[in-house]
């Protein structure tokens, strides 16, 4: 989309509107939005962690992507460590660039700003490859992945805060070029 431009984002300045996205995105409801604020300001004071978002001519984030270096001692990787032990992938929690957050409102969805986001983030990460974790369905978030080189390190994995088992990706960097 020619009137939706790709570039840095102060996440921390604009966090209601990017949990606002997320919410129209992924579905979260205000208490949900509640408890994941703290938590996304408290990843951006991780050292090389970083943010892009989408937004439109007239200053509206449309999309937003944030990720940070992996450290086994940091909730998600310890969650996620045991399941990729045991698949015999853990190797890929360290040196690695994790994707925390990737949503594009509904309204911008399907116009390539999903790949523009996670590819132009992952391309400045000094990192050898990237990882992350998406709901384990065949959703978009899935597809999208996949097209990009993500493939499966380990499955079913449970969260304590989530119902639904979520499968852990990885993908050597730079990620795939798609032709559109
Ligand atoms: C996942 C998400 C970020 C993708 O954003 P997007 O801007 O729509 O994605 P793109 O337009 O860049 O899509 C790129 C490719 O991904 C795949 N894809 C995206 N949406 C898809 C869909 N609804 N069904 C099937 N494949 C899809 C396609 O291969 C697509 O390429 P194509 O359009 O040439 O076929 C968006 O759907 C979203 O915000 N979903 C809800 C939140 C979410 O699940 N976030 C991820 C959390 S892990």
């Amino acid at each position: 989309m020619a009137d939706v431009e790709v570039g840095p984002l102060d996440l921390a300045a604009r966090v209601d509107e990017a949990l606002a996205v997320q919410a129209l995105a992924f579905g979260l409801n205000d208490e949900e939005i509640g408890i994941r604020r703290p938590i996304v300001l408290r990843h951006l004071t991780v050292p090389g962690a970083r943010a892009l978002g989408a937004t439109t001519r007239e200053g509206r984030l449309v999309g937003f992507v944030y990720g940070l270096p992996n450290d086994r001692t940091q909730w998600w990787s310890t969650v996620v460590e045991p399941y990729l032990t045991r698949a015999g992938t853990d190797a890929w929690l360290d040196h690695a660039f994790t994707i925390t957050e990737l949503h594009v409102h509904p309204a911008h969805q399907r116009h390539g700003l999903g790949v523009r986001l996670i590819t132009a983030l992952t391309d400045d990460a000094p990192q050898s490859h990237s990882i992350l974790s998406a709901v384990d369905t065949e959703s978009p978030a899935r597809a999208l992945y996949r097209r990009l080189g993500y493939h499966d390190l380990a499955r079913g994995v449970l969260f304590p805060s989530a119902p639904q088992p979520y499968a852990v990706m990885g993908a050597p960097l730079p990620l795939r070029r798609l032709r559109r």
